[in-house]
């Protein structure tokens, strides 16, 4: 079977036996990740421009090591730098960036759709590195590598996510790919940061308690409260928030002795995560980070159509 997407644009639109493809071809990649030299030739030849209007450290850096790593020439734009200040439009940025011939756009912008907008009005492929409050499809495919490396299989497991799931675009992604996969979702958080429906997007439960939630989960997913979104205060304050939704050494007990803790960073010690529980045993947090760079060569190489992973 080979891979008929030519963009990334959200997992919504994927299957279970692309998700299945993407893990695989990570997990084939991720040896080249330990080699004394980190290159391989699949990509030569192709531009990878990586267009990031948000900021980022994780999923920026390790799309430009993936693409430098499969031996693509990938270059960098943000916001800040970029003519967006003197406002051109996204349309016409996109339209001048393509001009150059690249093969692949990677973007992160603001705006929900933000990528769908783009790969209707460009030639070239699209990957979304996030877009506003929708998805992160890459985000939570490192999470998928990273469970299925831990708890062997995804299917049958409890996977609690707790935080701030109105703005989370790692959520949405998450409940697609994890309930694809036969997961159960456990979703958390405070009401004021719950939105009506959510359940309606896979095989979701709804939580208000985090000591129902957590419960006996296999997997415990921590999520940042995502100030930068929020329009309204929607807690009293971080001090009451950490009471009732942070992942502490208490707390995490109530979870399967043998589960993981996540977290898609950045980390708030202290708010949502004690850093006890972040720098303890049943962390994987840099792991996802690791997976993110072997998950990300997978999409560059899936969506460019090139024939052979080329990875001897
Ligand atoms: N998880 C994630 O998207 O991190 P960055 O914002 O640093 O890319």
């Amino acid at each position: 079977m080979s891979f008929q997407h030519k963009h990334i644009l959200g997992i919504e639109q994927l299957s279970s036996e692309d998700i299945q493809m993407i893990l695989d071809t990570g997990d084939a990649f991720k040896e080249v990740n330990t080699r004394d030299i980190k290159k391989v030739p699949t990509l030569r030849g192709k531009t990878i421009i990586n267009a990031f209007f948000e900021a980022s450290t994780r999923t920026r850096l390790s799309f430009e090591i993936a693409g430098k790593r499969l031996s693509a020439d990938t270059v960098n734009i943000s916001g800040s730098t970029s003519s967006v200040v003197k406002g051109e439009t996204l349309e016409d940025t996109a339209k001048n960036i393509e001009a150059m011939a690249p093969d692949i756009i990677v973007i992160r912008h603001g705006h929900s759709g933000s990528a769908h907008y783009l790969a209707e009005r460009v030639d070239c492929s699209i990957i979304n590195a996030g877009d506003g409050a929708h998805e992160h499809p890459s985000q939570a495919l490192l999470d998928l590598m990273t469970i299925r490396e831990h708890k062997g299989s995804i299917e049958g497991l409890e996977v609690a996510i707790v935080g701030d799931i109105t703005h989370s675009r790692v959520v949405r992604s998450n409940i697609y790919a994890l309930s694809k996969m036969g997961a159960k979702v456990r979703l958390c958080g405070p009401g004021t940061m719950l939105p009506i429906g959510i359940e309606r997007l896979g095989n979701v439960e709804v939580f208000t308690d985090m000591r129902d939630a957590i419960q006996d989960a296999d997997v415990v997913m921590m999520l940042r409260i995502q100030m930068e979104r929020q329009s309204n205060i929607m807690l009293p304050s971080l001090r009451e928030y950490a009471r009732f939704y942070g992942l502490n050494p208490t707390n995490v007990q109530l979870a399967k002795p043998d589960a993981i803790v996540m977290h898609p960073g950045p980390i708030n010690r202290g708010v949502e995560i004690s850093s006890v529980v972040a720098d303890g045993v049943q962390n994987v947090i840099l792991d996802q980070v690791e997976n993110g760079v072997a998950v990300r060569m997978a999409l560059l190489y899936l969506v460019s159509g090139v024939e052979s992973m080329q990875t001897k």
